[in-house]
């Protein structure tokens, strides 16, 4: 008996990587699923979840139009009676130093990663929502998918750290509005070894087969999955990097200092004035890109 069983979930952008391995975990955990992708990749996973004795219906769409949202939570809800999970994932990248970057290569990152996030959530909130209405008190998850990029600011991803960093706060919004419909929403980061990082030579596998391969994408699918059980209940608008055998609980943007004069507006040099009362010794440099230590 699976932790998932009668739940149902979509994963988008699930036909390679870390979507994949997510979609076959669920499913391992009797979790019924709708595969989303561009293309044929979509029917492979399918494929592979029914071949397993799982159930799984392909879906091929593009997150990043609006009409997927609906489209993937009405297959969900017509084909498997309901949805519980959405794990928002596709994802491309369209590296460029600001300085280059072209406008298409600006908005097909936006529109995939921030609209398509927000997209398939927007559907599935209305859709919670009915049902909270409806007296159905049962609990849902959304899992966001960021990056240390969108963590940190990764230099040449402008287009991309802005979405990741926008799919971070989108999530803390989305908790915040779809809490009281029995919603909780996460996001992680993941570290993996896919057709997005195959470049990245320290994420090549380990030459003996018997050694952990550090950058397999399943490593990163337990804790999505479990984020997505009862067992993860109180867990509400967090982040988490994710990757061969470590978890990291992240958390940004906190207040170091402040000035609050006494109903008085400021001038430059009340400013000037109270410069150090501001930052004291606080380190004002370009924050430290620091991801946690990779081994
Ligand atoms: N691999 C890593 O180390 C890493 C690091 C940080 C973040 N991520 C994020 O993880 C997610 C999964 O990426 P991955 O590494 O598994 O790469 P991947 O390329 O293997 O998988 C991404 C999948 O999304 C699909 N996709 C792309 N655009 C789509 C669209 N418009 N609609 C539907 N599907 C679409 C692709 O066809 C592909 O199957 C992405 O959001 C990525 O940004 C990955």
């Amino acid at each position: 008996m699976g932790r998932l069983e009668e739940k149902v979930a979509i994963v988008t952008g699930a036909g390679s990587g870390v979507g994949r391995e997510h979609a076959l975990l669920l499913a391992s955990e009797g979790a019924k699923i709708i595969v989303n992708d561009l293309g044929d990749s979509a029917d492979d996973t399918t494929a592979q979840i029914i071949s397993e004795g799982g159930e799984a219906l392909s879906v091929k769409a593009n997150v990043a139009e609006w009409s997927t949202g609906d489209t993937l939570v009405d297959a969900a809800v017509s084909t498997f009676g309901d949805l519980h999970i959405l794990i928002n994932n596709a994802g491309i990248l369209r590296d460029a130093m600001s300085f280059s970057m072209n406008e298409a290569q600006f908005d097909e990152v936006i529109a995939v990663h921030l609209k398509g996030h927000f997209v398939c959530a927007r559907a599935a909130g209305e859709y919670w929502r009915a049902q909270a209405k409806s007296g159905d008190e049962t609990q849902r998850r959304i899992i966001h998918t960021s990056s240390e990029s969108g963590l940190f600011g990764g230099p040449a991803q402008a287009n991309y750290a802005s979405a990741k960093g926008g799919i971070l706060t989108l999530s803390i919004t989305l908790g915040r509005e779809l809490t009281k419909y029995g919603v909780t929403t996460n996001v992680v980061a993941p570290r993996a070894r896919t057709a997005l990082t195959d470049y990245i030579q320290s994420m090549a596998a380990p030459e003996n087969p018997d050694e952990f391969d550090v950058y397999d994408p399943a490593n990163v699918s337990p804790f999505v999955v479990w984020l997505c059980t009862d067992e993860a209940q109180g867990i509400n608008g967090q982040a988490f990097i994710v990757g061969g055998s470590g978890i990291w609980w992240m958390r940004n943007w906190s207040h170091q200092g402040s000035v609050k004069l006494d109903g008085e507006k400021f001038t430059l040099e009340v400013i000037d004035a109270n410069r150090d009362a501001l930052f004291g010794d606080g380190d004002t440099s370009l924050p430290k890109f620091e991801a946690p230590p990779f081994s």
